[in-house]
Parts: structure tokens; sequence; C-alpha cells
């Protein structure tokens, strides 16, 4: 967390380590013998328990950014550096252990195991870790789905549950490891609107209730208004970063004043 004090606009900021520092990041791509750059000298910081939304159109940059965040990809150039550890230059073993154990993920499209009952779905990332018990997994499983609004339907296959509550139970299945950050690209994208501010509002409560670092993708206004801080990248550069207050967005980088929520 960042602790401000602020005597008379000058700002004394105590700062401990964020919980990801994202530091000068390009990322190409190559395609053929062209290169796409897809994000541009991104820094930023994420810090622990924020709820932080990446907003911008398709094609922006949002899932690159996650995907570098994540351990999924690894940047052209520039440093990211997670929970105090520099993960540039690591080996896929080495990023694979740190995914597993700080990081969680949810998808637009779920990406639900089909052969394998909601609970199982939720079991699965834990099957990597010897130290927890079968019966140590059983119960987070429950509790897991206990959380997400869903104890009772374990035994449903994935295509016998609606898309908000395959949604649930992909949601269980980024927290059962008990990850550091959560990532989510576009996660509501594939619901209906009502459906999907319900998924939102699952996170933000168990952001609220459980102090887990939330960090999702969206191009959608109304996502947007739940968060508590704001990135939106277009053509993979920032354009904003954004702090709200109880009643509007402070702009900390893309525009000189604050502008009111909504
Ligand atoms: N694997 C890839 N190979 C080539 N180009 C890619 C690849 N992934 C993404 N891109 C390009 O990078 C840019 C950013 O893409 P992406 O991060 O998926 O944006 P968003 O998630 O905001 O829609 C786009 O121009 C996209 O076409
Ligand atoms: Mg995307």
């Amino acid at each position: 967390m960042t602790l401000g004090l602020y005597y008379g606009g000058f700002a004394l900021t105590l700062m401990s380590e964020p919980l990801v520092r994202v530091e000068n990041v390009s990322k190409r791509y190559r395609l053929g013998d062209q290169y796409v750059s897809a994000l541009s000298r991104i820094t930023l910081n994420v810090e622990d328990g924020v709820f932080l939304a990446i907003a911008g159109p398709s094609g922006s940059g949002k899932s690159t950014l996650l995907n570098l965040i994540g351990c999924i990809d690894t940047p052209t150039s520039g440093r990211i550096v997670i929970d105090g550890r520099d993960v540039t230059g690591r080996t896929p073993d080495q990023l694979a252990e740190l995914r597993a154990r700080s990081i969680g993920f949810i998808f637009q499209t779920f990406n639900l195991l089909p052969v394998l009952s909601a609970s199982e779905n939720v079991e699965y990332p834990l099957l990597q870790f010897r130290e927890v018990s079968r019966q140590e997994r059983t119960t987070r499983v429950e509790e897991m789905l206990e959380l997400v609004g869903l104890g009772g339907h374990g035994h449903h296959r994935p295509n016998e549950l609606s898309g908000g509550q395959r949604q649930r139970v992909a949601i269980a299945r980024a927290l059962v490891t008990r990850p550091r950050i959560v990532l989510a690209d576009e996660p509501t994208a594939n619901l209906d609107s009502k459906t999907g501010e319900g998924i939102l509002q699952l996170m933000r409560d168990i952001n609220r209730l459980h102090k887990t670092t939330f960090v999702f993708s969206t191009h959608d206004k109304k996502v947007v208004a739940k968060a508590d801080r704001l990135v939106r990248i277009e053509d993979g550069r920032i354009r904003r970063l954004g702090v709200r207050t109880d009643t509007r967005w402070v702009l900390v980088r893309g525009a000189p004043t604050a502008r009111r929520v909504n």
C-alpha cells in the first residue's frame, strides 16, 4: 500500500514495494518478415490490494499486457518485477512455478475443461502441489465453490452450467491456489450485461474481503466504473492512469485535471 501525506501541495509519499512493477516494457511480435509493436514503453505499478482495470479498444494491447504480467509471455525489452522478484531472464520452468504459486487467471471464454465437473475443474490447479493433501484439496474446493455462490453445483459439468456459472467456476479455480494476484482478460465480454455485472461484483467482493489484487481488462465503460485504479491504453501506449476517490477519478497521468466519475 502507498501512504501519502500531503502538506500544502507538497507530497511526501511513503512507498512500500508494489506487488507488480512494469518498467519501460515494450513487446513486439514477429509476423512473417514484419514486426508488430503491441506495447511501447509501458511503465506502471500495481499496488497490493487494488482492483485495477486495463481499458482500451480492441487491439490496443490489453491481452499482451496481462500476458506479460502473468508471465505467460516475456517482454521484448524492459523489466517486470513481481512481488520483489525480477522475472526478466527466468527460465520457462521458473516462470511456470511463479505463475502456479502467485498468479490466478480468468479468461473471456472461461476455459474450463469440459470433461471435468465443476469441482474437478476447481481442484485441477491444486494437483501440482504435493504439499496439499487430498482432504485439504476437497475442503478448499468446497470453500471456493461456496465463495462464488455455487455450493451444491460441484458435480455439474461445464455444459450443464450457464455462462455466468461457468465464469464463477473459473473464478473459484483462479482463487483456489491462494494467489497474490488474479488477472482477468475481459472476464465479462462473453456474458450479458446483467450477468457480467454480477461477475464483476463478485470479483469486487472477493477483492474487498480477501484483499486479493485483481487486474482485469475491458473495453466496457460500465466495467471501468467498478474499478479503483485505471490504466487506459491505446495503440500499445498508456494514455491515462487514474485513481478513484469516493466521487471521481483523479488522473495521475494523461490530463491536467480530475474528471468526475460518470
Ligand atoms: N501472437 C501475436 N502475433 C502477432 N501479433 C499479435 C499477437 N498477439 C497480439 N498481436 C497484435 O498486438 C496488438 C495488441 O493485441 P492484444 O494485446 O491482443 O490487444 P487487445 O487485447 O487490447 O485486443 C494487436 O495489433 C494484435 O494484432
Ligand atoms: Mg484481448
